[in-house]
Protein backbone atom coordinates (compact mmCIF):
# COMPACT_ATOMS: atom_id res chain seq x y z
CA UNK A 1 0.00 0.00 0.00
CA UNK A 2 1.63 3.41 -0.61
CA UNK A 3 1.64 5.06 1.90
CA UNK A 4 0.41 9.38 1.43
CA UNK A 5 2.93 11.93 2.24
CA UNK A 6 1.87 14.61 4.68
CA UNK A 7 1.32 17.83 2.88
CA UNK A 8 1.79 21.25 4.22
CA UNK A 9 -1.22 22.49 5.71
CA UNK A 10 -0.52 26.31 4.71
CA UNK A 11 1.80 26.50 1.94
CA UNK A 12 0.74 26.05 -1.39
CA UNK A 13 3.14 26.78 -4.39
CA UNK A 14 2.19 27.51 -8.22
CA UNK A 15 3.68 27.92 -10.98
CA UNK A 16 2.64 29.80 -13.79
CA UNK A 17 3.67 28.95 -17.67
CA UNK A 18 1.93 31.18 -20.19
CA UNK A 19 -0.90 32.67 -18.39
CA UNK A 20 -1.68 28.56 -17.05
CA UNK A 21 -1.03 28.08 -13.50
CA UNK A 22 -0.22 24.65 -11.90
CA UNK A 23 -0.27 23.77 -8.24
CA UNK A 24 2.49 21.83 -6.63
CA UNK A 25 1.85 20.15 -3.62
CA UNK A 26 4.59 20.98 -0.92
CA UNK A 27 5.46 18.26 1.27
CA UNK A 28 6.48 18.56 4.89
CA UNK A 29 9.73 17.13 6.36
CA UNK A 30 10.46 16.12 9.83
CA UNK A 31 13.63 18.38 9.85
CA UNK A 32 15.19 20.28 7.01
CA UNK A 33 14.12 21.29 3.63
CA UNK A 34 10.54 20.87 2.85
CA UNK A 35 9.73 19.81 -0.92
CA UNK A 36 7.53 20.45 -4.30
CA UNK A 37 6.23 18.03 -5.49
CA UNK A 38 6.83 18.14 -9.47
CA UNK A 39 6.15 14.62 -10.22
CA UNK A 40 3.02 15.32 -12.44
CA UNK A 41 4.36 18.36 -13.83
CA UNK A 42 5.58 16.83 -17.69
CA UNK A 43 2.29 15.36 -17.38
CA UNK A 44 -0.03 18.42 -17.26
CA UNK A 45 2.33 21.17 -18.54
CA UNK A 46 4.63 19.42 -21.07
CA UNK A 47 7.96 20.76 -19.68
CA UNK A 48 10.79 18.92 -18.09
CA UNK A 49 12.34 21.18 -14.53
CA UNK A 50 16.63 21.81 -15.23
CA UNK A 51 18.54 20.86 -12.57
CA UNK A 52 22.64 19.63 -13.53
CA UNK A 53 23.93 17.67 -10.54
CA UNK A 54 20.59 17.82 -8.44
CA UNK A 55 21.36 20.34 -6.57
CA UNK A 56 17.35 21.59 -5.69
CA UNK A 57 16.46 17.80 -6.30
CA UNK A 58 15.12 15.61 -3.68
CA UNK A 59 15.24 12.22 -5.51
CA UNK A 60 13.61 9.82 -2.42
CA UNK A 61 12.00 10.10 0.66
CA UNK A 62 14.64 8.41 3.40
CA UNK A 63 14.09 7.89 7.10
CA UNK A 64 18.14 6.97 7.07
CA UNK A 65 20.41 9.96 7.76
CA UNK A 66 19.53 13.78 7.89
CA UNK A 67 22.13 16.55 7.28
CA UNK A 68 22.11 20.51 8.22
CA UNK A 69 24.08 21.67 6.00
CA UNK A 70 24.67 25.21 7.44
CA UNK A 71 24.44 24.31 11.24
CA UNK A 72 26.79 21.65 10.46
CA UNK A 73 25.01 18.37 11.63
CA UNK A 74 25.39 15.18 10.81
CA UNK A 75 22.55 12.20 12.24
CA UNK A 76 22.41 8.62 11.53
CA UNK A 77 18.54 7.76 12.39
CA UNK A 78 18.25 10.73 14.71
CA UNK A 79 21.37 9.73 16.29
CA UNK A 80 24.19 12.73 16.33
CA UNK A 81 27.28 11.38 14.76
CA UNK A 82 29.48 12.60 17.42
CA UNK A 83 27.41 10.62 19.73
CA UNK A 84 27.78 7.37 17.80
CA UNK A 85 31.17 8.03 17.53
CA UNK A 86 31.75 7.58 21.29
CA UNK A 87 28.97 5.78 22.48
CA UNK A 88 28.93 2.98 19.93
CA UNK A 89 30.91 0.81 17.48
CA UNK A 90 30.85 0.89 13.61
CA UNK A 91 28.80 -2.97 13.64
CA UNK A 92 25.79 -1.43 15.56
CA UNK A 93 25.64 1.59 13.59
CA UNK A 94 25.43 -0.55 10.66
CA UNK A 95 22.85 -1.99 12.20
CA UNK A 96 21.08 1.17 13.20
CA UNK A 97 21.13 2.37 9.95
CA UNK A 98 19.77 -0.46 8.11
CA UNK A 99 16.57 -1.22 10.81
CA UNK A 100 16.15 1.97 12.11
CA UNK A 101 16.45 1.76 15.89
CA UNK A 102 19.50 1.15 18.15
CA UNK A 103 19.45 -2.69 18.63
CA UNK A 104 18.75 -4.49 22.06
CA UNK A 105 21.61 -6.80 23.79
CA UNK A 106 20.38 -9.63 22.48
CA UNK A 107 19.80 -8.34 18.93
CA UNK A 108 23.11 -6.94 18.82
CA UNK A 109 25.21 -10.14 19.93
CA UNK A 110 22.83 -12.22 17.21
CA UNK A 111 23.58 -9.46 14.87
CA UNK A 112 27.55 -9.43 15.10
CA UNK A 113 27.79 -13.26 15.09
CA UNK A 114 25.43 -13.08 11.99
CA UNK A 115 28.26 -10.31 9.97
CA UNK A 116 31.27 -12.56 11.69
CA UNK A 117 29.62 -15.36 9.69
CA UNK A 118 30.36 -14.17 6.89
CA UNK A 119 33.59 -12.82 6.66
CA UNK A 120 35.45 -15.34 4.93
CA UNK A 121 34.96 -15.02 0.79
CA UNK A 122 34.62 -18.19 -1.53
CA UNK A 123 38.06 -19.76 -1.57
CA UNK A 124 38.11 -19.55 -5.33
CA UNK A 125 37.74 -15.24 -4.95
CA UNK A 126 41.62 -15.80 -4.71
CA UNK A 127 42.07 -16.95 -7.92
CA UNK A 128 40.22 -13.80 -9.30
CA UNK A 129 42.54 -11.67 -7.56
CA UNK A 130 45.66 -13.23 -9.53
CA UNK A 131 43.73 -11.69 -12.72
CA UNK A 132 44.80 -8.36 -11.71
CA UNK A 133 47.92 -6.82 -12.34
CA UNK A 134 50.16 -6.33 -9.63
CA UNK A 135 50.53 -2.61 -10.08
CA UNK A 136 46.27 -2.26 -9.91
CA UNK A 137 45.01 0.69 -7.84
CA UNK A 138 42.84 -1.74 -4.63
CA UNK A 139 39.77 0.44 -5.62
CA UNK A 140 40.29 -1.09 -8.94
CA UNK A 141 39.87 -4.32 -7.26
CA UNK A 142 37.38 -3.48 -4.75
CA UNK A 143 34.95 -2.26 -7.89
CA UNK A 144 35.55 -5.97 -9.69
CA UNK A 145 35.57 -8.36 -6.63
CA UNK A 146 32.26 -6.21 -5.40
CA UNK A 147 30.70 -6.97 -8.54
CA UNK A 148 32.04 -10.34 -8.76
CA UNK A 149 30.27 -11.37 -5.00
CA UNK A 150 27.08 -11.85 -7.28
CA UNK A 151 28.59 -14.66 -9.33
CA UNK A 152 29.74 -16.53 -6.13
CA UNK A 153 26.25 -15.71 -3.32
CA UNK A 154 23.88 -16.85 -6.00
CA UNK A 155 21.55 -17.74 -2.92
CA UNK A 156 21.20 -14.21 -2.07
CA UNK A 157 19.92 -12.49 -5.04
CA UNK A 158 16.60 -12.17 -5.33
CA UNK A 159 15.62 -9.23 -4.27
CA UNK A 160 11.68 -9.88 -3.72
CA UNK A 161 12.71 -11.87 -0.71
CA UNK A 162 13.00 -10.32 2.20
CA UNK A 163 15.70 -12.62 3.76
CA UNK A 164 17.92 -13.18 1.12
CA UNK A 165 17.87 -9.07 0.74
CA UNK A 166 19.09 -9.17 4.72
CA UNK A 167 21.26 -12.14 3.31
CA UNK A 168 23.14 -10.00 1.01
CA UNK A 169 23.45 -6.79 3.04
CA UNK A 170 25.17 -8.72 5.79
CA UNK A 171 27.20 -10.96 3.09
CA UNK A 172 28.48 -7.32 1.44
CA UNK A 173 28.88 -5.20 5.33
CA UNK A 174 31.36 -8.31 6.53
CA UNK A 175 33.11 -9.50 2.90
CA UNK A 176 33.70 -5.59 2.63
CA UNK A 177 36.36 -5.51 4.77
CA UNK A 178 38.02 -8.75 3.84
CA UNK A 179 38.32 -7.73 0.04
CA UNK A 180 39.74 -4.36 1.23
CA UNK A 181 42.39 -6.16 3.00
CA UNK A 182 42.88 -8.68 0.33
CA UNK A 183 43.73 -5.65 -2.15
CA UNK A 184 46.12 -4.39 -0.11
CA UNK A 185 48.06 -7.47 0.46
CA UNK A 186 48.12 -8.02 -3.30
CA UNK A 187 49.26 -4.91 -3.80
CA UNK A 188 52.41 -5.33 -1.50
CA UNK A 189 52.85 -8.99 -2.36
CA UNK A 190 51.72 -10.70 0.96
CA UNK A 191 49.58 -13.12 1.22
CA UNK A 192 46.17 -12.73 2.25
CA UNK A 193 45.66 -13.12 5.66
CA UNK A 194 42.26 -15.05 7.06
CA UNK A 195 40.18 -12.76 8.89
CA UNK A 196 39.29 -13.51 13.40
CA UNK A 197 36.29 -13.62 14.19
CA UNK A 198 36.93 -12.74 18.04
CA UNK A 199 37.75 -9.21 16.86
CA UNK A 200 36.21 -6.85 16.24
CA UNK A 201 35.24 -4.93 12.59
CA UNK A 202 37.90 -2.27 12.99
CA UNK A 203 40.46 -5.18 14.82
CA UNK A 204 40.27 -7.40 12.24
CA UNK A 205 40.79 -5.05 9.32
CA UNK A 206 43.37 -4.06 11.12
CA UNK A 207 44.71 -7.43 11.66
CA UNK A 208 43.95 -8.70 7.62
CA UNK A 209 45.91 -5.81 6.54
CA UNK A 210 48.72 -5.67 8.48
CA UNK A 211 49.80 -9.20 9.86
CA UNK A 212 51.52 -11.66 7.79
CA UNK A 213 53.24 -15.08 8.09
CA UNK A 214 56.17 -14.03 9.64
CA UNK A 215 55.04 -11.23 12.03
CA UNK A 216 51.87 -11.30 14.08
CA UNK A 217 50.59 -7.48 13.93
CA UNK A 218 49.81 -6.46 17.60
CA UNK A 219 46.45 -4.23 17.53
CA UNK A 220 47.05 -1.17 19.58
CA UNK A 221 43.73 -0.06 21.01
CA UNK A 222 43.83 3.39 20.29
CA UNK A 223 44.55 2.63 16.53
CA UNK A 224 41.83 0.35 16.43
CA UNK A 225 39.34 2.93 17.93
CA UNK A 226 40.64 5.45 15.38
CA UNK A 227 39.88 3.16 12.44
CA UNK A 228 36.40 1.95 14.09
CA UNK A 229 35.54 6.07 14.36
CA UNK A 230 36.57 6.48 10.69
CA UNK A 231 34.35 3.66 9.81
CA UNK A 232 31.24 5.54 11.72
CA UNK A 233 32.20 8.82 10.41
CA UNK A 234 32.20 7.40 6.65
CA UNK A 235 28.44 4.86 7.34
CA UNK A 236 26.38 7.21 5.69
CA UNK A 237 25.94 10.71 3.99
CA UNK A 238 22.55 10.86 2.75
CA UNK A 239 21.73 11.19 -1.20
CA UNK A 240 25.47 11.55 -1.98
CA UNK A 241 27.27 10.52 -6.15
CA UNK A 242 27.70 7.05 -4.78
CA UNK A 243 24.62 6.51 -3.06
CA UNK A 244 22.17 7.77 -5.74
CA UNK A 245 24.19 5.79 -7.88
CA UNK A 246 23.74 2.52 -5.49
CA UNK A 247 19.64 3.86 -6.05
CA UNK A 248 19.70 4.56 -9.82
CA UNK A 249 21.34 0.88 -9.84
CA UNK A 250 19.17 -0.73 -7.93
CA UNK A 251 15.85 1.33 -9.25
CA UNK A 252 16.11 -1.11 -12.12
CA UNK A 253 15.93 -4.37 -9.88
CA UNK A 254 20.13 -5.27 -10.37
CA UNK A 255 21.04 -7.48 -7.62
CA UNK A 256 22.87 -6.05 -4.92
CA UNK A 257 26.32 -6.97 -5.02
CA UNK A 258 26.37 -5.33 -8.60
CA UNK A 259 24.43 -2.06 -6.91
CA UNK A 260 27.13 -1.60 -4.75
CA UNK A 261 29.92 -2.30 -7.07
CA UNK A 262 28.46 1.01 -8.94
CA UNK A 263 28.49 2.71 -5.47
CA UNK A 264 31.83 1.98 -5.54
CA UNK A 265 32.73 3.11 -8.68
CA UNK A 266 31.32 6.19 -8.48
CA UNK A 267 33.34 6.70 -4.99
CA UNK A 268 36.46 6.61 -6.45
CA UNK A 269 36.38 9.89 -8.11
CA UNK A 270 38.63 12.94 -6.65
CA UNK A 271 35.36 14.96 -5.86
CA UNK A 272 33.74 12.61 -4.19
CA UNK A 273 35.32 9.25 -2.09
CA UNK A 274 39.36 9.79 -3.79
CA UNK A 275 39.27 13.00 -2.24
CA UNK A 276 41.04 11.61 1.10
CA UNK A 277 43.81 10.33 -1.62
CA UNK A 278 43.96 13.44 -3.43
CA UNK A 279 44.19 15.69 0.00
CA UNK A 280 47.32 13.91 1.50
CA UNK A 281 48.75 14.08 -2.20
CA UNK A 282 48.47 17.69 -2.14
CA UNK A 283 49.59 18.18 1.51
CA UNK A 284 52.84 16.41 0.31
CA UNK A 285 53.18 18.68 -3.30
CA UNK A 286 52.70 21.64 -0.96
CA UNK A 287 55.31 20.32 1.22
CA UNK A 288 55.93 23.74 3.28
CA UNK A 289 54.36 26.33 5.49
CA UNK A 290 55.71 28.79 2.80
CA UNK A 291 54.49 27.48 -0.16
CA UNK A 292 50.83 27.74 1.28
CA UNK A 293 50.10 31.30 0.08
CA UNK A 294 51.30 29.94 -3.88
CA UNK A 295 48.55 26.99 -3.57
CA UNK A 296 45.76 29.17 -1.57
CA UNK A 297 46.14 31.40 -4.83
CA UNK A 298 46.09 28.49 -7.34
CA UNK A 299 43.02 27.31 -5.88
CA UNK A 300 41.06 30.92 -5.89
CA UNK A 301 42.33 30.89 -9.97
CA UNK A 302 39.69 31.21 -12.04
CA UNK A 303 42.07 29.60 -14.73
CA UNK A 304 43.87 26.80 -12.18
CA UNK A 305 42.24 23.32 -12.40
CA UNK A 306 43.96 23.22 -8.81
CA UNK A 307 41.31 22.75 -5.84
CA UNK A 308 42.31 22.28 -2.41
CA UNK A 309 41.14 18.94 -1.56
CA UNK A 310 39.74 18.14 1.56
CA UNK A 311 37.88 21.76 1.57
CA UNK A 312 33.94 22.58 0.19
CA UNK A 313 31.05 20.27 -0.26
CA UNK A 314 27.79 20.71 -1.70
CA UNK A 315 25.78 20.32 1.36
CA UNK A 316 28.15 21.40 4.44
CA UNK A 317 28.30 24.90 4.39
CA UNK A 318 29.60 25.26 7.71
CA UNK A 319 32.87 23.13 9.03
CA UNK A 320 31.97 19.18 8.62
CA UNK A 321 31.03 17.59 11.60
CA UNK A 322 33.44 14.61 10.73
CA UNK A 323 36.54 16.79 10.28
CA UNK A 324 35.44 18.15 13.60
CA UNK A 325 35.92 15.01 15.24
CA UNK A 326 38.93 13.18 12.73
CA UNK A 327 40.70 16.30 13.98
CA UNK A 328 40.47 15.67 17.80
CA UNK A 329 41.26 11.38 16.45
CA UNK A 330 44.17 12.88 14.52
CA UNK A 331 46.03 14.38 17.21
CA UNK A 332 45.69 11.16 19.50
CA UNK A 333 46.46 8.99 16.68
CA UNK A 334 49.95 10.90 16.10
CA UNK A 335 50.64 10.92 20.01
CA UNK A 336 49.91 7.35 20.20
CA UNK A 337 52.47 6.79 17.51
CA UNK A 338 55.02 8.57 19.07
CA UNK A 339 54.74 11.23 15.82
CA UNK A 340 55.52 14.69 17.68
CA UNK A 341 55.39 17.08 15.70
CA UNK A 342 54.34 15.57 11.99
CA UNK A 343 55.52 18.57 9.18
CA UNK A 344 51.96 17.38 7.30
CA UNK A 345 49.82 17.65 10.29
CA UNK A 346 51.15 21.16 11.00
CA UNK A 347 51.26 22.21 7.33
CA UNK A 348 47.31 20.68 7.05
CA UNK A 349 46.55 22.99 10.28
CA UNK A 350 48.13 26.30 9.26
CA UNK A 351 46.66 25.74 5.77
CA UNK A 352 42.95 25.48 7.26
CA UNK A 353 43.62 28.48 9.31
CA UNK A 354 44.99 30.82 6.34
CA UNK A 355 41.96 29.49 3.70
CA UNK A 356 39.32 29.93 6.66
CA UNK A 357 40.55 33.86 7.35
CA UNK A 358 40.75 34.23 3.22
CA UNK A 359 37.81 36.21 1.65
CA UNK A 360 37.60 33.48 -0.96
CA UNK A 361 37.10 30.38 1.03
CA UNK A 362 34.97 32.91 3.65
CA UNK A 363 32.68 33.96 0.79
CA UNK A 364 32.07 30.87 -0.74
CA UNK A 365 31.74 28.90 2.66
CA UNK A 366 34.11 26.50 1.73
CA UNK A 367 35.59 24.67 5.26
CA UNK A 368 37.62 21.59 5.85
CA UNK A 369 35.30 18.47 5.15
CA UNK A 370 35.73 14.74 6.24
CA UNK A 371 38.87 14.15 3.63
CA UNK A 372 41.17 16.69 4.96
CA UNK A 373 41.91 14.85 8.34
CA UNK A 374 41.44 11.50 7.59
CA UNK A 375 44.59 10.92 5.35
CA UNK A 376 46.72 11.93 7.98
CA UNK A 377 45.18 9.52 10.64
CA UNK A 378 45.32 6.45 8.32
CA UNK A 379 48.73 7.22 7.18
CA UNK A 380 50.04 7.50 10.75
CA UNK A 381 48.35 3.85 10.97
CA UNK A 382 50.46 2.24 8.43
CA UNK A 383 48.04 3.01 5.18
CA UNK A 384 49.20 4.07 1.91
CA UNK A 385 47.23 7.10 0.08
CA UNK A 386 45.66 4.43 -2.32
CA UNK A 387 44.01 2.73 0.66
CA UNK A 388 42.20 5.61 1.87
CA UNK A 389 38.81 5.52 -0.78
CA UNK A 390 39.08 1.65 -0.31
CA UNK A 391 38.45 2.37 3.57
CA UNK A 392 35.57 4.83 2.65
CA UNK A 393 33.96 2.39 0.27
CA UNK A 394 33.92 -0.62 3.41
CA UNK A 395 32.73 1.93 6.07
CA UNK A 396 29.88 3.26 3.07
CA UNK A 397 28.83 -0.34 2.87
CA UNK A 398 26.80 0.41 5.59
CA UNK A 399 24.85 3.40 4.05
CA UNK A 400 24.48 1.96 0.58
CA UNK A 401 23.08 -1.24 1.85
CA UNK A 402 20.45 0.90 3.98
CA UNK A 403 19.97 3.13 1.72
CA UNK A 404 19.19 -0.04 -1.26
CA UNK A 405 17.20 -1.61 1.79
CA UNK A 406 15.06 0.81 2.08
CA UNK A 407 14.01 1.89 -1.65
CA UNK A 408 13.66 -2.05 -2.42
CA UNK A 409 10.80 -1.24 0.29
CA UNK A 410 9.33 1.63 -1.04
CA UNK A 411 6.21 0.82 -3.15
CA UNK A 412 6.69 4.20 -4.62
CA UNK A 413 9.91 3.25 -6.14
CA UNK A 414 10.11 2.90 -10.05
CA UNK A 415 12.92 3.05 -12.31
CA UNK A 416 15.17 6.30 -12.13
CA UNK A 417 14.36 7.36 -15.94
CA UNK A 418 15.43 11.04 -15.60
CA UNK A 419 14.89 12.96 -19.21
CA UNK A 420 17.17 15.84 -21.06
CA UNK A 421 17.17 19.33 -22.52
CA UNK A 422 17.77 18.41 -26.32
CA UNK A 423 19.85 20.91 -27.72
CA UNK A 424 21.86 18.74 -30.64
CA UNK A 425 20.74 18.79 -34.21
CA UNK A 426 17.70 17.85 -36.21
CA UNK A 427 16.63 16.24 -39.23
CA UNK A 428 19.55 15.82 -41.20
CA UNK A 429 19.52 13.63 -44.33
CA UNK A 430 22.29 11.42 -44.19
CA UNK A 431 25.91 12.72 -45.20
CA UNK A 432 25.07 15.67 -44.55
CA UNK A 433 27.38 17.80 -41.91
CA UNK A 434 29.79 15.19 -41.65
CA UNK A 435 33.01 15.74 -40.09
CA UNK A 436 35.97 17.99 -41.40
CA UNK A 437 37.63 17.28 -38.36
CA UNK A 438 40.84 14.94 -37.99
CA UNK A 439 41.13 15.08 -34.58
CA UNK A 440 39.13 12.01 -33.61
N1 LIG B 1 38.97 24.88 -3.63
C1 LIG B 1 38.76 26.03 -4.31
N2 LIG B 1 37.57 26.46 -4.73
C2 LIG B 1 36.52 25.69 -4.47
C3 LIG B 1 36.64 24.47 -3.77
C4 LIG B 1 37.93 24.08 -3.33
N3 LIG B 1 38.10 22.94 -2.68
N4 LIG B 1 35.43 23.89 -3.64
C5 LIG B 1 34.57 24.71 -4.25
N5 LIG B 1 35.20 25.80 -4.76
C6 LIG B 1 34.59 26.92 -5.45
C7 LIG B 1 34.17 26.52 -6.87
O1 LIG B 1 35.21 26.75 -7.79
C8 LIG B 1 32.97 27.39 -7.08
O2 LIG B 1 33.43 28.68 -7.43
P1 LIG B 1 32.54 29.64 -8.39
O3 LIG B 1 31.26 29.87 -7.65
O4 LIG B 1 33.37 30.88 -8.51
O5 LIG B 1 32.37 28.89 -9.66
C9 LIG B 1 32.33 27.50 -5.69
O6 LIG B 1 33.39 27.25 -4.76
C10 LIG B 1 31.23 26.48 -5.45
O7 LIG B 1 31.76 25.21 -5.68
P2 LIG B 1 31.10 24.07 -6.55
O8 LIG B 1 32.16 23.25 -7.18
O9 LIG B 1 30.06 24.67 -7.45
O10 LIG B 1 30.39 23.28 -5.42
P3 LIG B 1 29.88 21.83 -5.54
O11 LIG B 1 28.84 21.69 -4.52
O12 LIG B 1 29.52 21.50 -6.94
O13 LIG B 1 31.17 20.94 -5.19
C11 LIG B 1 32.82 19.75 -4.05
C12 LIG B 1 31.45 20.43 -3.95
C13 LIG B 1 33.03 18.91 -2.79
C14 LIG B 1 32.85 18.81 -5.27
C15 LIG B 1 33.91 20.83 -4.18
O14 LIG B 1 33.89 21.66 -3.04
C16 LIG B 1 35.29 20.20 -4.36
O15 LIG B 1 35.65 19.85 -5.50
N6 LIG B 1 36.10 20.10 -3.25
C17 LIG B 1 37.38 19.45 -3.32
C18 LIG B 1 37.22 17.95 -3.38
C19 LIG B 1 36.79 17.37 -2.05
O16 LIG B 1 37.36 17.67 -1.00
N7 LIG B 1 35.80 16.47 -2.10
C20 LIG B 1 35.34 15.73 -0.93
C21 LIG B 1 33.92 16.04 -0.56
S1 LIG B 1 33.52 15.41 1.08
C22 LIG B 1 33.57 13.70 0.91
C23 LIG B 1 32.40 13.16 0.21
O17 LIG B 1 31.27 13.32 0.71
O18 LIG B 1 32.60 12.53 -0.84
Amino acid sequence: MVKKKKKSQNLKAELKINNKTYSLPIYDSTAGEKVLDISKLHQESNYFTYDPGFSSTASCESKITFIDGNKGILKYRGYDVAELATKSDFIEVTNLLIYGDLPNKAQLNKYRKLIARHTLLHDQIVNFFQGFRRDAHPMAMMVGVMGALSSFYQDSLDINDPHQRQEATRRIIAKAATIGAMAYKYSIGQAFVSPKNNLNYAENFLHMCFSHSAEKYKISPVLAKAMDVIFILHADHEQNASTSTVRLAGSSGANPFACIAAGVASLWGPAHGGANQAALEMLEEIGDTKNIKKYISKAKDKEDKFKLMGFGHRVYKNYDPRAKILKQVCSKVLKHVGIKNDPILKLAIELEKIALKDNYFKEKKLYPNVDFYSGIILRAIGFPPEMFTVIFAIARTAGWTAQWTEMTEDPIQKIGRPRQLYTGKVKLKYGQNRSTKNTR
